[in-house]
């Protein structure tokens, strides 16, 4: 434990009445999670997560205060039982990290080495956090739907929220594989950025938003969805016959309000995507895949905006306002 510092700084959120604190301060070893393994982390990035777990009501954070940062990258200084060498570069995400363990936002972190993923060759730590849990699901979502059967040539595939972090990857990952790709996005101004990924079509989110008939012209032969609400009910009623659509968030919302007709009258499937509680020889797996196979196009230009640990509490409430636009990294 000798080559952590005696003090370091950690971006910290602590409930206040109805109002949460956020702000650096100087911590020592003994605040931080639990654990066999200490990463001095070298780059985090922000998830929509990060903002509801420093929101009052966001029902996210599970421990008080918090560090949060559900996604890290950095060097290994204290190994634990990982069996891995001091030094090397390893990816944290998932399981409690950022939500009931303290995250990323913070120049170290001690974890169970069992959460340690090893970075894939052909990765840096910086583009692993371009990618980050966003961008994780996003490869989960394309693998996902490609074991359901989608091919590319079987039709359009369609991104919602296409310019935020589960968006923007997924755009680059189908574009890579040789998917036609319509990015669906509320920012109109994001065309340059989509086409740019590999999207082909942009398709405004009034459109994949609004209300519209139980079944309706069948349109893409997949789709790949991190908003939920409104928009997942106008992709299953457009989805092509025996289409899949892959589900991982709710950044619209959290109901759903749809009717029957497209599962027994068009076999459409909706295929459910976590991240979180995945096993971690999987989740190993994946990243090896992110680092070849599922690479995304354009994967530099993925992360738009690099920020220090003082300038969350700005990025935190653009990601909550739906501002954001690609992934914006933390740089400890
Ligand atoms: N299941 C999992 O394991 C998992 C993992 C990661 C993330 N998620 C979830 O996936 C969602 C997206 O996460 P993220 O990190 O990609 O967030 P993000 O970077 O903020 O992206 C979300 C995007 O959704 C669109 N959007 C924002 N507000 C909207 C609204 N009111 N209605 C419709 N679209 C809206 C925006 O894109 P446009 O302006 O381009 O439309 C925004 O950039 C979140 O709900 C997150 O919790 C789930």
């Amino acid at each position: 434990m000798s080559s952590v510092p005696a003090s370091f700084s950690a971006f910290v959120a602590q409930k206040d009445g109805d109002t949460v604190t956020r702000e650096v301060r100087q911590l020592s070893v003994d605040d931080l999670g639990d654990g066999d393994a200490i990463v001095k982390v070298t780059w985090s990035g922000i998830n929509y997560k990060d903002g509801l777990a420093t929101m009052p009501k966001g029902k996210v954070a599970r421990i008080d205060p918090i560090i949060p940062g559900v996604d890290l990258a950095g060097v290994i200084v204290e190994p634990g039982a990982s069996g891995l060498a001091e030094g090397s570069e390893v990816i944290v995400h998932g399981y409690d990290l950022g939500v009931a363990h303290h995250g990323g936002f913070s120049e170290y972190a001690r974890v169970p080495s069992e959460w340690l993923v090893p970075l894939p060759q052909g990765l840096s730590a910086k583009q692993a956090m371009s990618i980050g849990t966003a961008g994780f699901t996003a490869a989960l979502s394309v693998h996902a739907l490609e074991k359901h059967g989608l091919t590319p040539g079987t039709g359009p595939v369609l991104v919602t929220g296409a310019t935020g972090g589960v968006g923007s990857v997924a755009v680059g990952i189908l574009a890579e594989r040789g998917y036609e790709v319509a990015a669906s996005t509320g920012k109109p101004d994001a065309e340059g950025f989509l086409k740019e990924l590999g999207a082909t079509e942009i398709v405004s989110r009034d459109e994949t938003s609004g209300p519209g008939k139980p079944l309706e012209r069948e349109r893409w032969a997949g789709a790949v969805d991190c908003v939920g609400a409104s928009t997942l009910p106008y992709i299953l009623r457009t989805l092509k016959y025996g289409g899949a659509v892959a589900a991982s968030g709710n950044t619209g919302g959290i109901g759903l309000e749809a009717t029957v007709f497209p599962f027994i009258l068009r076999a459409v499937a909706l295929l459910g995507i976590d991240s979180v509680a995945m096993p971690i020889e999987q989740r190993r797996d994946v990243w090896q895949r992110i680092a070849t196979d599922l690479r995304p196009r354009g994967i530099d230009g993925i992360g738009t905006r690099e920020i220090s640990l003082s300038e969350l509490p700005s990025a935190l409430d653009a990601v909550l306002a739906g501002a954001n636009t690609g992934r914006t990294l933390v740089r400890l």
